[in-house]
């Protein structure tokens, strides 16, 4: 059989060589792997990408085996976990996997956007990589906010109830949109059928469509580092392409190690927390879920799950129903607009200025303890008081960017020309 160029000029042969010219899929996966080159001084923070990605696969393959078992009506949903949980052959596993991995999502996603913010991966030419992240991170909410409801618990059904609720808020269309969502006057099993929908085929396919998107945007410009350098305007030439820029290394084998080493940890921290402690206390999955919804009986607390109680605490510590809700969706707008509110030419924290730092910090420690505030009772006054200043401080953060890097007033140091390799 002749042989078909692949993208070193060498032919292919045989059924590579064959499918290579009808589907080029080889060569493809060449490029963004053995031949992406990737900046050669990625640390620890650039674990969170493939561990997010782990995590997806994960929920998939779980998830698919749980619907196999569950039942997704009003009548039958809570049994049908309990026989996951009791009969089905390692069923307790799938679902403590599934259960815990919802969890794990968050963990890694907060912890992978917290390093676009340090290193300011979201800055140009990485604006659109970054907004596409922000909408993988609302699809991921409403994927969890939805899956939690399956269960048909105590939780499930009145954490559903508040949730939707906050849409009366909006002025004029409110009442009706809250019927639409629900598909009834209640929380009831119409309800639970379309958030069954939307949670096993809509939103994954959403979800899957948008990383193949982000992973699209970040070869398309390149990644970036914990020096914020642009490897691709350095010098050309490394020990593999002449082409290729000079700090860049290839991403396979070089990263698919390093990235190993990373799911190895990862996996051990998962699966004690599965193995010894699935519940995490009542923080991964709450403990008034292991009651059956009662639509006659509120229970003591309702709580969100603790990923989303940074923003339940910001709609609690505002007095006023439409303005809490406005505040709580405009803590998640504003995260979209960073790459325009943050004009400042230096991309890494480590050559910014020191108030970026201080901001930063604050910013990251108001989120932490708002969601403490969420995750309790909301009787304390002080505590609402507290919350009120964090929630300010939340906003000040996107404020202060903004006048810091409009008006000049940020001090930063010399940024390198080529990438240092200090961690
Ligand atoms: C399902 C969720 C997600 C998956 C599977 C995912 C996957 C990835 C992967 C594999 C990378 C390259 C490796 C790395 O830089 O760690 C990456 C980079 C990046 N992601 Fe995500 N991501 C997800 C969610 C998000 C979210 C929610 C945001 C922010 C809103 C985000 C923003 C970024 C940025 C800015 C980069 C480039 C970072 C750099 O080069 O410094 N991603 N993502």
């Amino acid at each position: 059989m002749a042989g078909y160029p692949n993208p070193n000029g060498a032919p292919q042969k045989g059924l590579v060589g064959w499918i290579e010219e009808r589907l080029p899929v080889f060569s493809f996966m060449k490029a963004h792997t053995s031949e992406y080159y990737a900046p050669k001084n990625f640390n620890f923070w650039y674990y969170f990408g493939s561990l997010a990605l782990l995590v997806l696969v994960n929920q998939i393959v779980t998830g698919i085996w749980l619907t196999m078992h569950f039942k997704p009506s009003a009548a039958e949903a809570f049994n049908s976990v309990e026989y996951i949980m009791r009969d089905v052959p390692w069923g307790w596993q799938i679902r403590y996997m599934h259960a815990v991995g919802a969890s794990m999502f968050f963990i890694v996603v907060y912890l992978h956007m917290f390093r676009g913010l340090m290193y300011g991966s979201y800055k140009k030419p990485r604006e659109l990589l970054w907004v596409i992240g922000m909408f993988i991170y609302l699809a991921l909410m409403a994927e969890a906010f939805m899956g939690y409801v399956l269960p048909w618990g105590q939780m499930s059904g009145w954490g559903a109830q508040v949730i939707i609720s906050l849409f009366g808020a909006i002025p004029g269309i409110g009442e009706g949109l809250v019927e639409f969502i629900r598909g009834d006057y209640l929380i009831s099993d119409a309800t639970l059928n379309r958030f069954f929908a939307l949670h096993v085929i809509a939103l994954p396919l959403v979800l899957l469509l948008l990383v193949v998107l982000h992973l699209g945007a970040l070869h398309q410009v390149g990644s970036n580092n914990p020096d914020g350098v642009e490897i691709k305007k350095g010098p050309k030439g490394n020990r593999w392409s002449p082409e290729a820029p000079a700090d860049g290394i290839p991403f396979h084998p070089y990263y698919t190690v390093k990235d190993l080493l990373g799911v190895g940890f990862f996996l051990m921290f998962a699966a004690f927390i599965i193995f010894f402690e699935p519940t995490f206390g009542g923080l991964f999955l709450e403990k008034d879920n292991f009651v059956p919804y009662d639509p006659l009986v509120t229970p003591e607390h309702i709580v969100p799950v603790w990923y989303f109680t940074p923003y339940y605490a910001m709609l609690r510590v505002v007095p006023d129903k439409l303005l809490g809700v406005i505040v709580m969706f405009s803590a998640i707008a504003l995260l979209f607009l960073l790459p325009w509110l943050d004009r400042s030419p230096v991309k890494s924290w480590r050559y910014r200025g020191t108030a970026f730092k201080v901001a930063l910090g604050i910013f990251a420690l108001s989120f932490v303890w708002l969601g403490k505030i969420g995750g309790g009772p909301g009787t304390d006054p002080v505590e609402t008081q507290i919350g009120r200043l964090l929630t300010v401080l939340y906003f000040g953060y996107f404020v202060f960017l903004f006048v810091y890097t409009h008006f000049g007033f940020e001090k930063s140091k010399p940024v390198p020309d080529r990438v240092t390799t200090h961690d």
